[in-house]
């Protein structure tokens, strides 16, 4: 999780130094220099005389999504009716106890993780992962994708949907046991809401909760592509991420998550046919489903830079960029799956976990939108 940024407005060293030795031990926070270009989640002032008020007002005023807490030797009652108007989040009384401000920054910690939790929740983004062929590691993706997510950031809630109409192999990958089916969701839609969801999804370590497939317990049948739409609608509030492993089926209910979907990857590996299969899904995808092409992203996986097909006969192939390339690695891969564990958990430091961590730090809003803003400057 990225810190919460704390600028020190103070004239006081003392007081400066009394503040960051009471906060040091947060790891969710870093304090940054005043006049750093980023923006700072809190800022903290003191107030020396009244008139400081009015300079903390208009700074309060030009500064969005700024906390402020004031620190003053000064307790009256009148300055603090004042303070409180203006906006200012904590006021802590001079002299400073550890424990005060300690508490305080636990305070605001708090209200920033509640505050990224609203801003995340209306934008619940569907990610379909879509095989060219079989066993081209379609699962192996969008389980750990959700795991990478769920770890990313803490405060992002990550769901996990087995479509697979064949076998699910989700619950196997991630060691979990679900109670419940897509036959428990059919026969209860009328009740269908967000109590019931968050009953029926099963949660794993890593926080992904995961909805197995339609056929992993009793053979429930496939999902009407209209009981499909309800449930995404309330995933949509519920989860920020909803990834789907769709598998190879593409059924009613399969291309109405497509159409659905934010981003669609379609997994291929370096193969003349898978590349001509994936060829044929962009155009089938578009055409039928009408998912624009840019919101189709091709992966690659099992690569190897000694394959026979390079590189580049592949992007030729697909007549697509390839946006996200995954390094060839069965042993991890393999000792992921017959463990039950993501692959972070089995080798934190390879270079295939290092693929999905480079992967989701682009996908995740916040880093966008950083790396928008550097180039501003
Ligand atoms: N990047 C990779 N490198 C090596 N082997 C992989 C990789 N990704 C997946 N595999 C292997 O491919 C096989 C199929 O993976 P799986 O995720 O079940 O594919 P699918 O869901 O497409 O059938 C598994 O044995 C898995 O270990
Ligand atoms: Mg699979």
């Amino acid at each position: 999780m990225k810190p919460f940024l704390i600028k020190l407005a103070l004239n006081n060293v003392i007081l400066e130094d009394e503040f960051k030795l009471a906060v040091q031990e947060f790891k969710t926070i870093e304090i940054i220099p005043e006049l750093d270009q980023q923006k700072a989640d809190l800022t903290v002032f003191e107030l020396e005389s009244e008139s400081d008020l009015d300079r903390i007002q208009s700074y309060i005023a030009n500064t969005e999504n700024t906390e402020v807490f004031l620190l003053s030797g000064n307790s009256d009652p009148q300055i603090l009716i004042k303070a409180i108007r203006m906006g200012v989040n904590e006021f802590l009384p001079l002299p400073l106890k550890p424990d005060m401000i300690k508490d305080a920054i636990l305070r605001f910690v708090e209200r920033q993780k509640k505050k990224k939790r609203r801003a995340f929740k209306t934008s619940g983004q569907v990610i379909s992962v879509v095989g060219s062929k079989g066993g081209v590691g379609t699962t192996t993706i969008a389980v750990n994708l959700a795991v990478t997510i769920a770890q990313a950031e803490e405060e992002l809630s990550v769901a996990l949907l087995d479509m697979n109409t064949l076998f699910g192999e989700i619950p196997m990958l991630l060691n979990i046991s679900p109670k419940y089916h897509w036959g428990d969701i059919m026969k209860n839609m009328d009740r269908l809401d967000d109590f019931f969801l968050s009953n029926i999804l099963s949660e794993h370590s890593s926080g992904v909760h995961v909805l197995p497939s339609p056929r992993y317990l009793n053979n429930s049948p496939v999902p009407a592509s209209s009981a499909m739409d309800v449930l995404l609608d309330l995933m949509a509030v519920r989860y920020d991420y909803i990834i789907v492993d769709l598998g190879q089926s593409l059924n009613e209910t399969a291309l109405k998550i497509l159409q659905r979907s934010e981003l669609v990857q379609i997994v291929t590996i370096q193969s003349l046919p898978c590349l001509s299969n994936t060829n044929r899904l962009i155009k089938s995808f578009m055409d039928f489903s009408s998912v624009p092409k840019e919101t189709i992203d091709i992966v690659l996986n099992r690569y190897l830079k000694k394959g026979m097909v390079t590189l580049g006969n592949a992007q030729e192939g697909v007549g697509k960029k390839i946006s996200w390339i995954i390094p060839n690695d069965y042993g991890t891969t393999m000792s992921a799956i017959n463990s039950g564990q993501p692959l972070s958990q089995v080798a934190p430091r390879s270079k295939i976990v290092e693929s999905f961590n480079d992967y989701v730090e682009k996908l995740l809003p916040r880093d966008k939108k950083e790396k928008k803003k550097w180039k501003w400057f």
